[in-house]
C-alpha cells in the first residue's frame, strides 16, 4: 500500500507561502536555506565522536561560556549558509560579539538571530543538543543594516524555529500560522512533515528546572517548585533547552529558568532563545514569561541580553505566575 504522500520541509514552505498573498518567496527561500544548514550541523554533530570535533575549542564567547569545538562549527556553517542565501542582510549568533552584516546582500529584507548549538555541555556525552534560530524583517530600509534591526521585540518575529539533534532529527517551525514538526529521513536527506500543527496540551505533570539551584532562585520559584513536588510531578531536566522545551510541546509540562542570585537577569538570553522558543510555545497554544510579563512583549536593549523564563502548557506557568505575585506580596 503506498506510504502517506511525504510532505518534505521544502514543500510545506511552498505551500504555506501560496497562503500568503503578499509573499514574495523570500522568507520561504530563508527558510530552506536553514533547513539546508541544518541538515550539514546534523551531519557533523552525528560525527562528532569520531573525529576532532568534540570537547572544547579553548575560547570564551562574550557570556562568559566556554566555547564547544562544535559551537564554532555550527556557527560557521549556518553563517556560510546564511551569506549565501541572497536574503539575509545580517546575521546575530550567540558565539559572535556583535552581529555581522552580509555584505554582498545587505539591502535583503532579513535578518536571522541564532543559538547555533544549544546544549553545549551534552555534546561530550551525546546528549541532545539543538539550533534555535529567529527571523526578523529589517526595519531600516536602505543601507547596511543596523542594531537596531536586530534588537526588536519578539513579537515582530516573522518566524522561528530549532532543529533538535536527538535520536532523530527534527525541525520544528513557525511562520506564525500554526506549529510544525519535520524529521530528518537521511536515506532520502530530507525533513518530512512527522508532527503537523502542534499544539500543547493545557496543564501537564511534569516540570523542567535545574532543581540543583533552588536555594539561589527567589521565593515564588521556589515555592512554586515545592508545589510541583507535592503534586507529584515528575522532573525531567536535560539542560539542552531545545530538549526540554520540545518535550515540553509535544507532551505538556513546564520549563523553567528563573532568576539566580549570581544570575539576577537569568541565563538565558532573550533574542536567540527565548523570544524563538516562546514563539513556537505560543503558536502551539502555550504560554511564556518572564514570570511576570510576556516574554514576546519585552524590550531588546542588547544582543545578548538574558532573561527568566517560564514556558509551557497555559495552566502551569499562570499557576507559577501566581506563586511568584505571591510571593511578591508577602514580600513587600
Ligand atoms: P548553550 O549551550 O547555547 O549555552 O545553552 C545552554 C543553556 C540551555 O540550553 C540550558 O537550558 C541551560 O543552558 C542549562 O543551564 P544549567 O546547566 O545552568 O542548568
Ligand atoms: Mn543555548
Ligand atoms: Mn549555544
Amino acid at each position: 500500500m503506498m506510504q502517506n504522500k511525504i510532505i518534505s520541509l521544502d514543500e510545506h514552505i511552498i505551500r504555506s507561502q501560496r497562503n500568503l498573498p503578499y509573499a514574495s518567496g523570500e522568507l520561504s527561500s530563508l527558510l530552506r536555506d536553514i533547513g539546508l544548514a541544518s541538515k550539514i550541523v546534523s551531519r557533523e554533530v552525528n560525527k562528532a565522536g569520531l573525529v576532532d570535533i568534540a570537547g572544547r575549542a579553548d575560547v570564551e564567547n562574550q557570556s562568559g561560556d566556554d566555547v564547544q569545538k562544535l559551537d564554532m562549527l555550527a556557527n560557521d556553517l549556518l553563517i556560510s549558509c546564511l551569506r549565501n542565501s541572497g536574503e539575509c542582510c545580517g546575521i546575530a549568533s550567540e558565539e559572535e560579539e556583535d552581529f555581522k552584516t552580509i555584505d554582498t546582500h545587505k539591502f535583503s529584507k532579513y535578518v536571522v538571530l541564532f543559538d547555533p548549538l544549544d546544549g553545549s555541555s551534552n555534546i561530550d556525552v551525546n546528549v541532545s543538543i539543538g539550533t534555535i534560530f529567529a527571523i526578523y524583517r529589517r526595519k531600516t530600509f536602505d543601507g547596511e543594516c543596523t542594531k537596531y534591526d536586530f534588537l526588536q521585540k519578539g513579537v515582530k518575529q516573522v518566524a522561528a524555529g530549532y532543529v533538535l539533534y536527538g535520536s532523530s532529527t527534527m525541525l520544528v517551525y513557525t511562520t506564525g500560522r500554526g506549529v510544525n514538526g519535520f524529521t530528518l529521513d537521511p536515506s532520502i536527506g530530507e525533513f518530512c512533515l512527522s508532527h503537523p500543527n502542534i499544539e500543547i496540551p493545557k496543564s501537564g505533570k511534569v516540570y523542567s528546572v535545574n532543581q540543583g539551584n533552588y536555594n539561589k532562585y527567589p521565593r515564588g520559584a521556589r515555592a512554586y517548585i515545592d508545589h510541583c513536588m507535592n503534586s507529584g510531578y515528575s522532573l525531567r531536566y536535560i539542560g539542552s533547552m531545545v530538549a526540554d522545551v520540545h518535550r515540553t510541546l509535544i507532551k505538556g509540562g513546564i520549563f523553567f529558568y528563573p532568576a539566580t542570585k549570581s544570575k539576577p537577569e537569568g541565563k538565558l538570553r532573550l533574542l536567540y532563545e527565548c523570544n524563538p522558543l516562546a514563539m513556537l510555545i505560543e503558536g502551539a497554544g502555550g504560554k511564556a514569561s518572564n514570570g511576570r510579563d510576556r516574554i514576546l512583549e519585552i524590550e531588546p536593549h542588547e544582543l545578548h541580553q538574558r532573561t527568566p523564563v517560564f514556558m509551557g502548557s497555559p495552566e502551569m506557568v499562570e499557576e507559577a505566575e501566581t506563586y511568584i505575585r505571591e510571593a511578591e506580596l508577602v514580600a513587600t
